[in-house]
């Protein structure tokens, strides 16, 4: 086996820690997080769902004073610690409050987070097959609608489309940092801007797409509520891999030259993109067949087949279209995956094989409550929601705001901007001290001020 050249930069020799090797590798796998099902799935219901435009600008607010210094945050800590979530604030944080807290709740996260995103993952493999042998063929939402209703309410099928995603990227994962993520992530990157460029150049040149288009940039207040900017701020952090340690466990295989603000701002632009490319891929053809645009999260699976199926040559384009969904997900699974494997490979101490199926067990019990929650467990709701919408709910509108909280606090209060300064600059290498101070108040003060009004308002506590 060769030494990994993270691990010599780092002149770790005692554990040899395999690693990105390229800075390619690191814009293609952090990218691969990023950019998934969040951006197909969720913007566009969300979008749809919360008045369009006016929401993707709080969004946006969200992403720049919230999101963007939790990134760089987390890549920061986990280089600095080459190490997995939790032991990361062992080693950075030996004081007596307990800040490795933060990594236990990622891993709980990333079992919760996976429990609904594998199925919605499963949904879309399914539907590459369906698609490709006609069964969504039609411009009737009632055929596409009984057509997914078919899928999730049988309890076998449910589960048998997650259990192969799980085993997919269960195979990927077993194959190391390297290459297992570094070089699928490499290879789907580019499939997926060229798919997303051509499915949406043929939804922009349909007639009567201007107003969808109108619908993503012309803002219109009155949907905003207290609850709405709290969903926004979650698909914030949701979209960015933030708040449970996957952008931390990451940063852990950067390489030491890495230049962390710029390729934070780097993913963070280019996620942006493909949002918004979804979202002018999605609503533009959603108009001009007159479909409605607050379908929810059914949109991408009964809205979107039909909205295929009355464009010309649009059988050829759903194909495509659902296979970029696959692929798009495929990558933030590999970096939801890693975090609880890379946790209990390190800080338990088992062979990464069996760090993964251990952990593939456990998605599968936990995912099965949500692959059968339009089915079996339908009945079975906590506050009203059953599995599926709880992990969905829980985890972008409670833990990932809290991880992040928690992360922002360390780092501003413990941690310190020296620290930060010595980290972010690569001990001098940069000439950036005036991007870290900014970086540095955004993370003391601004970022947790307003992840805390942001989540007491919009879970109605004050
Ligand atoms: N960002 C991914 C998406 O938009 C999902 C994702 C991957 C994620 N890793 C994460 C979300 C960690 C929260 C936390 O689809």
């Amino acid at each position: 086996m060769t030494v990994p050249s993270v691990a010599k930069a780092a002149g770790k020799t005692a554990i040899t820690r395999d690693g990105f090797t390229t800075g390619l590798g690191v814009l293609a796998a952090t990218l691969g997080s990023a950019v998934g099902l969040g951006n197909i799935w969720k913007f566009p219901a969300l979008t749809g769902m919360n008045g369009g435009a006016a929401f993707i600008l709080i969004y946006l607010l969200c992403t720049l004073l919230v999101g963007l210094p939790v990134m760089i945050a987390e890549q920061m800590l986990g280089r600095h610690a080459r190490a997995d979530a939790i032991r990361t604030f062992r080693k950075l944080a030996p004081g007596r409050f307990p800040w490795w807290i933060t990594g236990v709740m990622g891993f709980a996260a990333a079992f919760l987070i996976m429990g609904f995103y594998t199925e919605v993952a499963g949904w879309v493999f399914a539907y590459i097959v369906k698609a490709a042998s006609g069964q969504v063929l039609s411009t009737d939402p009632a055929v596409t609608s009984a057509a997914f209703e078919g899928l999730v309410t049988s309890p076998l099928l449910s589960l048998v489309v997650q259990w192969v995603v799980l085993l997919l990227i269960g195979a990927i994962i077993m194959m190391g940092v390297s290459k297992g993520i570094e070089r699928t992530t490499k290879r789907l990157m580019p499939v997926l801007f060229g798919l997303l460029v051509l499915v949406g150049l043929r939804s922009l040149t349909l007639p009567g797409a201007g107003e969808g288009l109108a619908f993503l940039f012309r803002p219109d207040f009155s949907a905003i509520s207290g609850e709405v900017v709290l969903i926004a701020m979650g698909l914030a952090f949701f979209k960015l891999s933030l708040g449970m340690g996957t952008m931390l466990t990451y940063g852990s295989y950067f390489r030491e030259d890495q230049n962390i603000p710029a390729t934070a701002t780097r993913v963070m632009l280019a996620d942006l993109t493909v949002s918004l490319l979804a979202g002018i891929a999605i609503f533009p053809a959603v108009f001009a067949f007159g479909f409605a645009p607050d379908a929810g999260p059914s949109l991408l699976f009964v809205t979107i087949p039909a909205v295929f199926t009355a464009m010309p040559l649009g059988s050829v384009f759903m194909v495509l279209f659902f296979i970029l969904c696959a692929v798009a997900a495929t990558g933030a699974m590999l970096s939801l995956l890693e975090v609880p494997v890379s946790i209990l490979n390190e800080q338990f101490q088992m062979s990464r094989r069996r760090a993964t199926v251990i952990t593939l067990v456990g998605l599968a019990l936990v995912g099965s409550l949500a692959a059968l929650s339009s089915s079996a467990t339908a009945g079975l709701k906590l506050f009203g929601m059953n599995a599926f919408d709880l992990y969905d709910y829980t985890t972008s509108n409670i833990l990932l705001p809290l991880g992040g909280l928690l992360i922002c606090l360390f780092v501003g209060w413990v941690w310190g901007y020296k620290n930060m300064k010595a980290a972010l600059s690569n001990h001098g290498a940069l000439s950036n001290e005036r991007v870290i101070t900014g970086l540095f108040l955004l993370v003391k003060f601004v970022a947790p001020v307003l992840i805390l009004i942001i989540m007491l308002n919009g879970l109605g506590i004050v």
